[in-house]
């Protein structure tokens, strides 16, 4: 089995980017780039976290996992479009986790969207070496006590404790955000690029008991393979 195949979940719980997965619990997911408008049940989310790539190359590698040739040539293009769907979806607090790189850039555009922008020094794989931070924007004042937290502990925090509804996260990978949004009786939405990586969560949460179905975004209004937005990216 391929590297990049993450066990085969997508073979078991095969996800077409015309599709929504609808959980049982009212939880929504679908296989989706963020340079096309966003689903409209992305706009449910009335927290975010989202870790997106953090540099040019970071991002095409997950171009190169998710077997696309439409390799990007600009991280401003695509960091500049996810804060234009946080901003689409504007939600009453907003978590983005980024490395050193594009860390001030990151805090400029969400200074732009929230009253209080606040940062935490994080790490990842709970190795002290492995060195992120997770930017914080809201329109309340009052701020958890997250420094020198890894990010999983942080995304287990949040889901834990953020007053919220429905999390969202745009780029949702294996699906840290909808696993601990579910362990914590929470709803979640989300977007992937990659249809085997979302599969991993899907399978993951089937395991706990959560089911799903799949509906046609045609059937429910959704755009498809629309005009594209801000970027042309080549169509899958
Ligand atoms: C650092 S990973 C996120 C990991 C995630 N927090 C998890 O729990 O697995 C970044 C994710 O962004 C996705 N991604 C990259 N470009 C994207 C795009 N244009 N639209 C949507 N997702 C994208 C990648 O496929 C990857 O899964």
């Amino acid at each position: 089995m391929n590297k990049w195949d993450y066990g085969g979940a997508y073979q078991r719980h095969p996800l077409a980017e015309n599709e929504i997965v609808i959980f049982d619990d009212g939880s929504m997911v679908k296989v989706h780039n963020i340079f096309y408008p966003l689903p409209e049940f992305m706009l449910k989310a009335d927290l975010i976290f989202v870790d997106p790539p953090w540099n040019l190359g970071n991002l095409n590698t997950f171009y190169t996992k998710a077997d696309r040739a439409d390799y990007q040539d600009s991280y401003e293009k695509f960091y500049k479009r996810l804060f234009e769907c946080i901003a689409q979806i504007n939600p009453k607090s907003c978590y983005v986790e980024i490395g050193k790189e594009y860390l001030a850039d990151f805090i400029i555009e969400m200074r732009r969207l929230y009253k209080y922008v606040t940062f935490y020094n994080s790490m990842y794989y709970h190795n002290k070496d492995r060195l992120c931070y997770v930017v914080r924007g809201s329109n309340k004042a009052k701020k958890p006590k997250l420094d020198g937290m890894d990010e999983e502990d942080i995304i287990a925090w949040i889901c834990a404790n953020e007053d919220y509804e429905c999390i969202g996260d745009l780029c949702m990978g294996r699906g840290l955000v909808g696993i601990n949004a579910y362990k914590n009786g929470k709803r979640f939405v989300g977007t992937e690029l990659n249809h085997k990586r979302l599969a991993v969560l899907v399978e993951e949460l089937y395991k706990m008991g959560l089911g799903y179905k799949k509906q046609s975004s045609r059937a429910i209004g959704l755009p498809h393979r629309c005009e594209v937005h801000a970027t042309p990216v080549l169509p899958y």
